[in-house]
């Protein structure tokens, strides 16, 4: 098997005293749609911001396409190719949706295959389409959440990281953003995926990992864990 394209180990990142990441181990292989899932405070977000840059770990290392993260700013790592969808969406509501997709653009010059990559964005989300000259401030949840996605891709990612994007939205439209997701990882993009929505990112997911206290408990294929007795009963109501 070829080598991962990202390859975390034992990584720790604290918050002061508060020892949020104790020294995970885990990795993405190019293609796969990957999940990170677990409850409210297990250390889900911590991660995903040290990948970004947003957060220096405490130890540990990080390997992106055999490169060294650790050292590097967090505009360098969007440069390599990691891109990450907050948690919360961070949507700008006083702009339009076609000025809050330009920002995902930001740093490229290649004005042509921003314009292609655009195009993609929107046949991919029709909605944002019909909406592209309204304010992002009058998208619904799950529309904010697709122009944030949008947005993520628009930086031309070769590994898309998802903070929860199921957040604060109705299991249809969770429904309807992962089938997207899939759309987008059947186009061959890449994606790590960090969840509370257990039972959906594992569904989609290749394989996954457990995270409770800072610590990975469990990992197996998506399936697996989806019948995984102590997932069953921790995560998937009984
Ligand atoms: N800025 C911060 N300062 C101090 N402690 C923090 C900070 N952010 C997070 N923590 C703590 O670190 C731990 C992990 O938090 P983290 O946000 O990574 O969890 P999470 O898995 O993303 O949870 P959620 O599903 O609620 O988003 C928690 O105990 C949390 O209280
Ligand atoms: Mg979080």
């Amino acid at each position: 098997m070829s080598a991962p394209m990202l390859q975390v180990r034992d990584l720790q990142v604290a918050y002061g005293h508060i020892e949020a990441v104790q020294g995970i181990s885990f990795e993405v292989r190019a293609g796969e749609i990957r999940t990170l899932v677990g409850a409210n405070g297990a250390g889900k977000s911590t991660t995903l911001l040290a990948l970004s840059g947003l957060l220096r770990p405490k130890a540990g290392s990080i390997r992106f396409e055999g490169e060294e993260l650790t050292k590097l700013a967090p505009h360098q790592i969007v440069e390599r190719g990691l891109v990450q969808v907050a948690e919360g969406r961070a949507i700008l509501t006083t702009l339009t949706v076609r000025e809050n997709l330009e920002l995902g653009a930001y740093r490229r010059k290649d004005r042509a295959a921003i314009a292609d990559d655009l195009a993609r964005v929107l046949a991919l989300f029709p909605r944002l389409e019909e909406r592209i000259d309204g304010l992002a401030g009058n998208l619904s949840g799950g529309e904010q959440q697709m122009l944030a996605i949008g947005r993520a891709l628009l930086a031309k990612p070769r590994l898309l990281l998802l903070d929860e994007p199921s957040m604060g939205l109705a299991p249809i439209i969770v429904q309807d953003i992962f089938r997207k997701l899939r759309e987008i990882n059947a186009q061959g993009l890449t994606i790590f995926l960090v969840e509370q929505n257990v039972r959906q990112a594992l569904k989609i997911a290749r394989h996954g990992y457990v995270i409770e206290n800072g610590r990975i408990v469990l990992e197996g294929s998506g399936r697996e864990l989806l019948h995984d007795p102590k997932v069953t009963a921790a995560y998937l109501g009984g």
